[in-house]
């Protein structure tokens, strides 16, 4: 590991401000799928479904957004499957996420409801059914209302009954957890305030989707979506894992809401990416973190 740590007094202020400064790794020689790691964030180069470098039973809170196998251009995963054969890798990364999960640790899980493109499939019904048959038990879920109403293009038979086609402008997050939903380990600190309290435990959700080209990802969520799971439903320092991390979201929302993060992605290149805005997303935020009163 590549981090090393000094400790910088900040000008005119009785505050020592602890810098790591980091340095991605792997040489090729490296059999570790580590590509970076501080004292909070672990970033992991690997598929989900058979990394080992993360230990069972050690995640509080899972956040994510997996493919939805709609043909989106990743670099590396190929995002146009058969339906049964993308339900079959579905089954492979709950089961995998399961088995890292706390008994008390939850999982807020981002789908389409349903899918139009490449015939009409109920998404979220059959990975729900999926994720409670490999042990998951279900809560609840979210309404995530996108507000995005021009991707309206797909009328089927316009104004005639004979094929007309009904599109909700929404995704979800389902709601699951492993054992117990009442969660006892951890700091057991929340830090959600009364206003976000009421307003998130009514199950629509509305703000915007983030711009691809803002981000240099091909399907990232906003970092609104990864905060409200986060205050929600983990305390302080948990452990938040998202096993398909893409450009970070997930990561930079625990970072700023002081939780640590562990995120997976099989391509490298999002790797990097996802460091890169770690670093420029959250270094304001990292002086109050990191500072120790002397
Ligand atoms: C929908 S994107 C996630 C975007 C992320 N929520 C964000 O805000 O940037 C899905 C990601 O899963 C990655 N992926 C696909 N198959 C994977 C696997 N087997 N293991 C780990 N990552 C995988 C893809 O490379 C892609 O970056």
């Amino acid at each position: 590991m590549k981090t090393k740590t000094r400790y910088k007094r900040e000008k005119n202020k009785e505050i020592f401000v602890k810098e790591s400064i980091h340095t991605p790794l792997i040489t090729k020689k490296d059999k570790s799928k580590i590509f970076y790691e501080n004292d909070r964030i672990k970033i992991i180069n690997d598929d989900i479904i058979t990394t080992t470098e993360i230990p069972e039973n050690s995640i509080d809170l899972i956040i994510t957004s997996p493919p939805y196998n709609v043909d989106i251009k990743y670099n590396l995963h190929n995002d146009k499957i058969s339906y049964s054969d993308y339900l079959d890798f579905t089954r492979k990364w709950l089961k995998k996420c399961y088995d890292l999960t706390k008994n008390d640790g939850r999982f807020c899980l981002n789908i389409p409801l349903d899918k139009n493109k490449g015939g009409q499939q109920s998404v979220c019904a059959d990975i729900t059914t999926i994720a409670k048959q490999v042990g998951w038990k279900y809560h609840s879920t979210i309404i995530w209302n996108e507000g995005n109403i021009s991707r309206r293009t797909a009328w089927g038979s316009f104004m005639s009954a004979s094929a007309p086609y009904v599109i909700a402008p929404v995704e979800v997050i389902v709601v699951l957890y492993k054992q117990n939903w009442k969660k006892t380990s951890g700091s057991l600190i929340s830090d959600i305030d009364k206003k976000e309290f009421m307003a998130w435990t009514n199950g629509l959700w509305t703000f915007s989707g983030e711009s691809k080209k803002r981000v240099g990802h091909p399907a990232p969520f906003p970092i609104e979506l990864p905060k409200r799971c986060i205050k929600l439903f983990s305390f302080i320092d948990d452990v938040v894992l998202d096993p398909f991390m893409g450009s970070g979201t997930t990561l930079i929302a625990a970072y700023l809401n002081k939780r640590y993060s562990i995120g997976v992605d099989i391509d490298k290149s999002y790797c990097k990416l996802a460091y890169k805005r770690l670093n420029s997303e959250t270094e304001l935020n990292q002086q109050n973190l990191f500072a120790i009163r002397m």
